[in-house]
């Protein structure tokens, strides 16, 4: 499975169709358009590592697609087709930053290869600008923790889209950092002196719900004692966070939809309709897609909403982030508390580190806080994180393993580096894509030390670890 996200541009429907499917077979995440215009509109709205571009269109040609890529987000690569005759504006393309170009007729396996060549040289790009804290420091929003690869792709979207006034719908499991992000998308917008109003639609009263919302008249129902308005309104110029968003009303989301048509709402009772400028910016924890197939959803609102996704992967999944955000929370917790200094001992963080945290950084923000808060002295233990019980236990089953290990750890940069290599193949089954994310290395150098330590197979990676 190739790992990258691929627009492509071309006018001939069969001809586009079937590589996006080529592409959607080899993993990629595809999206194909039949117009340069088509395509320089998405290129407001969403980062791509890759834009595969006819060259000769009807308007807008590929040359411009290639501009206008080159100007949206430099490191995205182009690859061009060109039909024969077009060579030499081709090898003009290049020139001006396009990464190669292949000539119709071609075979997939062709245009396969350039694609993913041109995507290991962008985020080999991407990795050497990161390193070089340029992509750091563009990214960096003020209280969000993150260095993940994971984490800094979220970064990447949220700040691009700080920039555009699209509809946005975030996900991620519960504590994840949604509100978070919202908040930096707002305050980080042309909006951000505007209000920005957060409502959880889960917790309204259902015949409520409606009126909250978008306001109502006087006498509309029983208790509408005088008109009042909606937070829609109060959100005017602004943006509203409509959290749990799957858990709005059928109403609602009729009412949801006129919005995000024609920018009007209607209070209840009311038969004006008002326009409002509010930028919906929508939060769920829960499958969206599950519940429009299940009718819970409408389908035309779920498109409507999901025009760029900022998806937060679990804390699990992107456990290099844990020291950082530990060390972000310690540090403010110990100014609020104005307690001496502290720190975490060894096995407090190798069982954080271990620890499956299914409430995510809220979970471990308080578990930090309160950490600290029952702490007598400067080192806090492990058997002073209050972690739950049974999660406990299993966390000092592996802690027996690590003082194990630990005793023959021989203290060698290059034995650590092994080791971490050999504990991250075990945990992943052998997956070196996702062992290289999680160490942060390239593939091809997670490869040469594969190599250079002999790390041969998953039989020999056993091996290694009972000894
Ligand atoms: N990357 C991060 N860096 C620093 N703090 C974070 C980060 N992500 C989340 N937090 C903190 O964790 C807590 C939970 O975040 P938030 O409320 O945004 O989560 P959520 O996804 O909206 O959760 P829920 O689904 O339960 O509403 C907040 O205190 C937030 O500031
Ligand atoms: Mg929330």
């Amino acid at each position: 499975m190739e790992d990258g996200k691929i627009l492509v541009v071309e006018d001939q429907d069969a001809m586009r169709e079937s590589l996006v499917i080529a592409f959607k077979d080899e993993g990629y995440q595809v999206e194909g358009v039949a117009s340069g215009e088509e395509a320089i509109q998405r290129l407001g709205n969403s980062v791509y590592d890759l834009v595969v571009t006819d060259l000769k269109m009807k308007k807008v040609e590929g040359l411009e697609v290639l501009k206008a890529v080159k100007n949206a987000n430099p490191s995205t690569e182009v690859v061009l087709i060109t039909a024969y005759g077009t060579i030499s504006t081709a090898v003009q393309a290049i020139r001006d930053g396009a990464y190669d170009y292949v000539t119709k007729p071609f075979r997939h396996q062709e245009i396969l290869k350039v694609a993913k060549k041109a995507i290991e040289k962008k985020s080999l790009k991407d990795r050497v600008r990161y390193l070089e804290g340029e992509i750091r420091d563009k990214y960096k929003f003020e209280g969000i923790v993150g260095n993940s690869n994971a984490m800094l792709e979220v970064l990447k979207i949220t700040s691009h889209v700080c920039r555009t006034e699209s509809t946005v719908l975030v996900t991620g499991e519960s504590g994840t950092g949604k509100e978070l992000i919202a908040r930096a998308i707002h305050y980080n917008s042309p909006r951000k002196d505007n209000p920005f109003v957060v409502i959880n639609c889960g917790a309204l009263p259902e015949n409520l719900q409606e009126s909250e919302l978008f306001g109502h008249v006087k006498g509309s129902f029983t208790g509408a004692i005088r008109d009042k308005m909606g937070l829609f309104q109060q959100a005017q110029k602004g943006t509203i966070l409509l959290d749990e968003i799957g858990e709005t009303l059928p109403s609602t989301q009729v009412k949801l939809l006129r919005f995000l048509q024609d920018g009007e709402i209607r209070p209840v009772g009311g038969n004006k309709a008002i326009h409002v400028d509010t930028r919906i910016i929508a939060a769920t924890n829960e499958n969206l897609e599950k519940a429009v197939e299940s009718g819970r959803f409408r389908k035309d609102l779920f498109y409507r909403i999901n025009v760029i996704r900022i998806h937060i992967p679990p804390l699990r999944e992107r456990r290099e982030d844990i020291p950082l955000l530990v060390e972000y929370f310690l540090e403010k917790i110990l100014e609020k508390f104005k307690k001496g200094k502290r720190v975490f001992s060894e096995e407090a963080m190798y069982a954080f580190m271990n620890y499956e945290w299914p409430g995510n950084i809220r979970e471990l923000q308080n578990i930090v806080e309160r950490a600290v808060a029952l702490s007598k002295s400067e080192i806090i233990n492990v058997d002073e994180l209050p972690l739950p019980v049974e999660e406990f236990a299993a966390l000092s089953r592996n802690l027996v393993d690590y003082e194990k290990k630990k005793s023959f750890i021989v203290t060698t940069l290059a034995e650590q580096e092994k080791n971490a290599i050999i504990d991250a193949l075990n945990k992943y089954g052998g997956n070196q894509t996702k062992v290289s994310q999680v160490l942060g290395i390239s593939t091809t150098t997670l490869w040469r030390k594969i190599k250079k330590y002999r790390i041969k197979s998953q039989h020999e990676i056993s091996d290694n670890i009972d000894n």
